[in-house]
């Protein structure tokens, strides 16, 4: 059973996470004996037209919790069921994002749960193949769900007839090729097909020609892991959660200078404050909050005096953020803002995929001025030089937002922290110097 790090329980609004901690959850028995375990299976392949299914999913008004919050059962029903010939549905369970661990938590838990989800969305679209593109270097979660599909064909779950319904359901676990570019959705259908992990241009969609040029849905662990609650009390219930554009929870894996870093579910709308003060435990003794990421390393970062933003959609971007993979990565007033973004631009120019020539060049030349400005041989030209680098990158220039992420860690962190740019350009970083002496 892995550690549990964070929030599950019997707290109203812990949907998903209900039941995590259960003693071998992972084991088909004993998550099949929980109110909702394959039960939502059961009903959506013998009470529910598949339409049916996507109506609820709809009305749930779930987003997608990959990163770009597009709504669930509006994807769904762009997926032509009765088109002949396959449909498939694939599972991004690439998860790369710096400080995001919520799917692998998801996996780890409650395997079953996921499989639900995919065999429910698989029904609805039409598909009797899926596929769970699962990051290579998550062995313990590749390892449980390898045994949850093996335990799910052994109960007849998966096979020619699951619960006696005429309708073929098959999962397979495809082990990702190791790049943070993997987990792009285009990238990710590239790599599935054996080629090297380069994002498509769109359209088409995949709901239109996905993997091997069929119609695929695509989506986020946590987004299928959320459906078979909605199946079993219905999109309205779900809808009640939340704020009426954001609804329902989501998980966000606190990372960074807290006290209790884990995965954490609240009910969106909820905010940055009762999630990294009281959730995570608030800072280490004696530091203050400066900055905080609310939805992964690509998503623009938020200074300490917006901690009371709120963790739906709109309230992120309306602070010119969004909530990303939702992992929430906290930094105090010990460490220098410079420094970070240059550790970050190290991430994205590496993964760069080097299909669009900003993204590939700008994130090199961006690695390079942060070096000039950390090694003390920095000048006020290499602002400028950053800043011009962020608008060539960032902002949809780029085939995927892999350069959008670049991009923004440059725009926003000189935007919220200009004095502390001017303090390398002239060679002395304040907080540098007190961290060195404290
Ligand atoms: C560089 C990059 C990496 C991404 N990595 C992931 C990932 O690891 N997992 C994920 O679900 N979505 C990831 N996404 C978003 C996917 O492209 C896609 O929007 C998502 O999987 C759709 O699922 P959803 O609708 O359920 O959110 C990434 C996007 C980009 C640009």
């Amino acid at each position: 059973m892995p550690e549990l790090r964070g929030s599950h329980g019997p707290a109203p609004h812990h949907l998903l996470t209900r039941w995590f901690g259960t003693s071998d959850l992972q084991r088909l028995e004993v998550y099949a004996g929980k109110p909702g375990g394959y039960k939502s299976l059961r009903k959506a392949l013998l009470d529910m037209a598949p339409a049916d299914i996507t109506n609820e999913v709809k009305a749930s008004g779930l987003r997608g919790r990959g990163g770009a919050g597009f709504a669930t059962g509006t994807k769904w029903s762009f997926i032509n069921r009765d088109a002949p010939g396959p449909k498939y549905v694939v599972v991004n369970a690439d998860e790369s994002e710096p400080g995001t661990s919520k799917d692998r938590y998801i996996m780890e838990n409650s395997p079953h749960l996921l499989l639900e989800g995919i065999m429910i969305a698989a029904y609805a679209v039409g598909a009797n193949q899926a596929w769970v593109y699962i990051r290579g270097e998550y062995d313990g979660p590749y390892r449980l769900l390898a045994e949850a599909i093996a335990e799910a064909r052994a109960k007849g779950y998966l096979g020619p007839k699951p619960f006696g319904k005429d309708y073929p359901l098959d999962i397979q676990l495809y082990r990702g090729h190791g790049a943070y570019i993997c987990g792009e959705e285009t990238a990710l259908l590239e790599s599935l097909e054996g080629k090297r992990a380069q994002p498509r241009s769109r359209p088409p969609f995949p709901a239109v020609k996905g993997a091997w040029g069929r119609p695929t849905l695509l989506n986020n662990v946590e987004t299928l892991a959320t459906v078979p609650w909605i199946i079993a009390n219905g999109g309205a219930a779900y809808a009640k959660f939340g704020t009426e554009k954001s609804p329902g929870t989501r998980l966000l894996s606190v990372s960074g200078n807290v006290r209790k870093p884990g995965v954490y579910e609240v009910e969106l709308g909820q905010s940055f404050r009762h999630v990294i003060m009281e959730l995570a435990g608030g800072l280490p003794e004696g530091r203050q909050l400066k900055v905080f990421w609310p939805g992964g390393s690509s998503a623009p970062v938020l200074t300490a005096d917006m901690l009371d933003t709120h963790t739906d959609m709109e309230s992120l971007a309306a602070a010119h953020s969004m909530g990303g993979s939702g992992g929430v990565i906290v930094m105090d007033d010990a460490h220098c803002v410079v420094r970070a973004a240059h550790r970050l631009l190290q991430f994205y120019a590496h993964e760069s995929c080097g299909k669009c020539t900003p993204c590939r060049v700008g994130g090199n030349w961006a690695v390079r001025t942060y070096e000039r400005l950390l090694a003390g041989e920095g000048s006020p030209v290499d602002l400028q030089i950053l800043d011009r680098i962020q608008q060539g990158v960032a902002n949809g220039k780029c085939l995927c937002g892999l350069g959008d992420s670049a991009g923004w860690v440059i725009q926003w962190t000189m935007a919220r922290f200009p004095d502390e740019y001017e303090e390398h350009a002239r060679n002395e970083c304040s907080v540098e110097k007190v961290a060195a002496h404290a």
